[in-house]
């Protein structure tokens, strides 16, 4: 077989055998096909589009492509949630022990900040001594003993999407729905999952802000999911602000363990009901409840008992964390400086564009400029206003925290565009604004957005 072939058929808009698939994820993972064959044939496929088989098969070559977990001896259901990348997203401490509590196993294998999204595993490395590069093996100790675990990617797994990504990443040609869920799907896969629930996001922060590109991927990743056997929901979910009060490192984990221990605050109730509704599909999916809302119910009673805290404290205590810092976790924040950013005319929060909000976030130093470099833990913002709030002219919109007061303007420039006031609020957007299942997928696949 020759790459050259595969380039010119998927130019040519015919559709790839499975084989020839493998030959390219087993091409990238080796390094054996040259890069700008792989970037030659991604940049074909990008814009001729995937089949389902195509995608399919490029999941699976993909996600063998290194080692697999194997989770099958823990006698659990496993399930995971993953999110396509948001601004303040931290339902994962909150869900992880939930579903963990429920009876299942959660072997979440997360990411870093990317672009203006922030990364889980940034946020965890903010508690002094977490480890988040455990072995597969270190990890299914974890597992056994209190359910849950989040680390990062081992070097030997999904090597192909390694690669791959990178070259995307070089080439403009990350946002095709295909790539993304096969990079996406592989990975999840990889990790022996029986169940899995996507939170795809969608509006001014996500990374496909139309609803019908949105959906088309949600639809895309749960065929897939379902292809390989393993239960897939997808919830559209609303990214058109920060979710909850804080954006940054430990200033989530913070706010994140205010509602593990029933300290609620009304500008979080909205990541307080996610993070409930996606674990009662976890609950749902795992065969722990009769219905989703069961689930949530179910959910929400674990979260008010206080096991869910404890799970979280015992798992980050396994992962080498230093769990002193949860009795009193405002105390653990101590950015250098603090600034209030100021609404400069009175009216009503109309609009924000959350990606910018995201970058503001980042460039206080809670996320990298380049791979590797090192993320402040306690940089960020906190929110004192949400969609529809009426402002008063002088009031704070927001606080912002760094390390480095040099750092303020650039983010106070992008929060000044990003923050609209106007004199009348524009409607409320639904949290939840579509789910897509194992019945109903095919409907959005055939009438979503095709490119
Ligand atoms: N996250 C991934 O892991 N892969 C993509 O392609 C996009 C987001």
């Amino acid at each position: 077989m020759h790459a050259v072939d595969l380039i010119r058929k998927k130019r040519d808009g015919e559709e790839l055998t499975r084989q020839e698939i493998q030959f390219l994820a087993h091409g990238a993972a080796t390094e054996t096909i040259p890069e700008e064959q792989l970037a030659a044939w991604l940049m074909a496929a990008f814009l001729r589009g995937l089949s389902l088989t195509e995608v399919d098969a490029l999941t699976t070559a993909m996600k063998l492509s290194g080692e697999v977990f194997d989770p099958s001896s823990l006698g659990r259901f496993a399930v995971d949630k993953h999110s396509t990348g948001g601004v303040g997203d931290k339902t994962s401490f909150l869900i992880a022990p939930i579903a963990a509590a429920a009876g299942l196993v959660v072997p979440m294998i997360s990411g870093r900040a990317l672009g203006h999204t922030g990364g889980t595993l940034d946020k965890l490395e903010s508690i002094p001594g977490y480890r988040t590069q455990l072995s597969l093996k270190e990890m299914e100790q974890v597992l056994s003993k209190v359910g849950a675990s989040i680390v990062g990617q081992t070097k030997n797994l999904v090597p192909a999407d390694r690669v791959l990504y990178a070259l995307r990443d070089r080439t403009s040609t990350v946002e095709s729905p295909y790539l993304i869920c096969a990079s996406i799907m592989s990975k999840k896969l990889a990790a022996g999952l029986n169940g899995l629930v996507l939170d795809v996001k969608t509006g001014s922060g996500a990374f496909l802000r139309r609803k019908k590109d949105a959906l088309f991927l949600a639809a895309l990743m749960v065929e897939t999911g379902e292809r390989a056997g393993t239960s897939t929901a997808a919830l559209l979910t609303n990214m058109n602000q920060p979710l909850g009060r804080m954006a940054g490192n430990w200033i989530e984990v913070q706010e994140s363990l205010d509602l593990l221990t029933g300290k609620r605050h009304p500008l979080n109730e909205d990541l307080r009901e996610l993070s409930l509704l996606l674990a009662g599909w976890m609950i749902y999916l795992g065969g722990a409840s009769d219905t989703a809302e069961t689930g949530r119910d179910r959910a929400e009673e674990i979260l008010d008992s206080g096991r869910a805290l404890e799970i979280l404290t015992e798992m980050v205590k396994l992962h080498g964390g230093n769990t002193s810092i949860f009795e009193e976790p405002e105390k653990f924040h101590s950015p250098a400086f603090r600034k209030d950013f100021l609404a400069d005319r009175s009216g009503y929060l109309a609009q924000v564009d959350c990606t910018q909000v995201g970058w503001a976030v980042q460039r206080l130093g809670a996320g990298r400029e380049r791979a590797g470099e090192p993320v402040s833990a306690h940089a960020g913002l906190e929110m004192h206003v949400k969609l529809g709030h009426k402002i008063v002219a002088g009031e704070p919109l927001c606080t912002l925290f760094s390390d480095n007061d040099s750092r303020f303007l650039e983010s106070e420039t992008l929060l000044r565009q990003a923050l609209l006031i106007a004199d009348e609020p524009t409607p409320a957007e639904p949290l939840i604004q579509e789910i897509i299942t194992a019945e109903n997928k095919k409907e959005y696949l055939e009438s979503a957005h095709r490119p």
